[in-house]
């Protein structure tokens, strides 16, 4: 394995992070009778404008309700993908990052896609500029291009194949077995962690989620002895020395179905604390715990949340259906470009229904 270092600004043109910009844009919480008559109206306008709420387990949590109460789906990245996809309604609402968003209007670009805000973006997808990583891949024209969701339409375009944290393990594992070479982005842990897995020969790109590389094992650790009995439970986009520790690892949804299938009382959760929404309406009796990270200051031991995610607001969701903001457009040639990709990730899953890892198991470590 040989990892490419390559760095990127996190400041804006005024020299502001990007995640203090992205915080700063974050809506205020309504006010009780506001939000109601929010998400009334919300529903109302989802009927009248053939839309579907499609959302990600991070956002606010009265978005991930008002997604399931009106036929919509919460959901990991792939999940998000396929029921944008098959869905007949005309408007999709996306709930999440940009690019989310852009993956459900590159696989069906005659429906309109709208988001809360189209700045939120992803680091990931920012430590991964089209050009440097064009110029990446003309350098390893031996290699297959395999990238994470996380990453602009661009990117997607030079791509052999889209994973996310789902199925990156079979696609990579389909790959090696039929004797290929891999050029890996942008998430250098989840492209270790793949690596590791399957003994694949992958060329990594440098770049991390600012949420899940704040985790921290040596604090962990210390969690585990005050809570013995607890399953951990972490996320691929985090440090070895914590996924070294885990008992699954899995993409959001996995994780979620670890907890609800789990017989242990009690789980430590290395991931977006907007999941423990979701987990704690389908495993209401479980105890769940969040996993330590370095955080903004050395005091924050649970601050795991991402800036972006947070961007994604009641009103913001009104504003879509109201006035059609924040429209996703990709255009040609780049979208049918960076549909190969993704269309060929859908159909491997598909054909291969077990190829998704179990959630509860863990190649090395065994049954959590
Ligand atoms: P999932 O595919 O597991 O939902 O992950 C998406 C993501 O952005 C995690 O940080
Ligand atoms: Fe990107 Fe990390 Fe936010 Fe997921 S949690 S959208 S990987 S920055």
């Amino acid at each position: 394995m040989e990892q490419v270092l390559y760095d990127y600004t996190r400041q804006d043109a005024q020299g502001a992070t990007c995640t203090a910009h992205a915080w700063a844009k974050v809506p205020p919480a309504l006010p009780p009778a506001e939000r109601a008559r929010t998400v009334e109206r919300i529903k109302a306008l989802l009927r009248e404008r053939d839309a579907m709420l499609v959302a990600h387990y991070y956002v606010d949590g009265d978005i991930q309700d008002l997604a399931l109460a009106t036929g919509g789906c919460v959901a990991d990245s792939l999940e998000m993908a396929r029921f944008g996809r098959d869905h007949a309604a005309r408007t999709l609402v996306v709930a999440g990052v940009r690019f989310m968003g852009e993956t459900a209007k590159i696989l069906s670009p005659h429906k309109r896609v709208l988001m809360p805000d189209l700045e939120a973006t992803c680091s990931l997808d920012l430590g991964c500029p089209a050009e440097e990583f064009s110029a990446f891949c003309d350098a390893h024209l031996d290699r297959k291009v395999v990238v994470y969701a996380n990453t602009s339409a661009a990117v997607k375009a030079r791509a052999d194949w889209m994973v996310t944290s789902s199925c990156a393990l079979a696609i990579v594992n389909h790959l090696k077995e039929q004797g290929e070479k891999i050029l890996w982005a942008p998430d250098k842990h989840l492209g270790r962690y793949i690596q590791e897995q399957t003994g694949a020969d992958m060329l990594l790109w440098n770049a991390a989620c600012i949420v899940h590389d704040e985790f921290r094992g040596l604090e962990l650790e210390i969690l585990k002895r005050e809570h013995p009995g607890a399953k951990v439970l972490v996320h691929p986009e985090s440090p070895r020395s914590v996924i070294e520790q885990a008992d699954v690892v899995g993409s959001t949804t996995q994780i979620l179905q670890a907890v609800v299938d789990g017989k242990a009382d009690t789980y430590i959760i290395a991931t977006d604390n907007g999941l423990l929404h979701r987990i704690r309406q389908l495993a209401p009796g479980k105890t769940l715990i969040e996993a330590p990270t370095a955080g903004r200051s050395a005091t924050c031991k649970s601050c795991a949340h991402c800036p972006w995610m947070a961007m994604n607001a009641l009103q913001g969701v009104l504003a879509c259906l109201e006035q059609g903001s924040g429209e996703i457009l990709v255009p040609e040639p780049v979208r049918s470009q960076a549909h190969g990709c993704i269309d060929r990730m859908l159909a491997f899953t598909a054909s291969h229904p077990g190829s998704l890892a179990k959630p509860g198991v863990v190649p090395h470590l065994g049954s959590a």
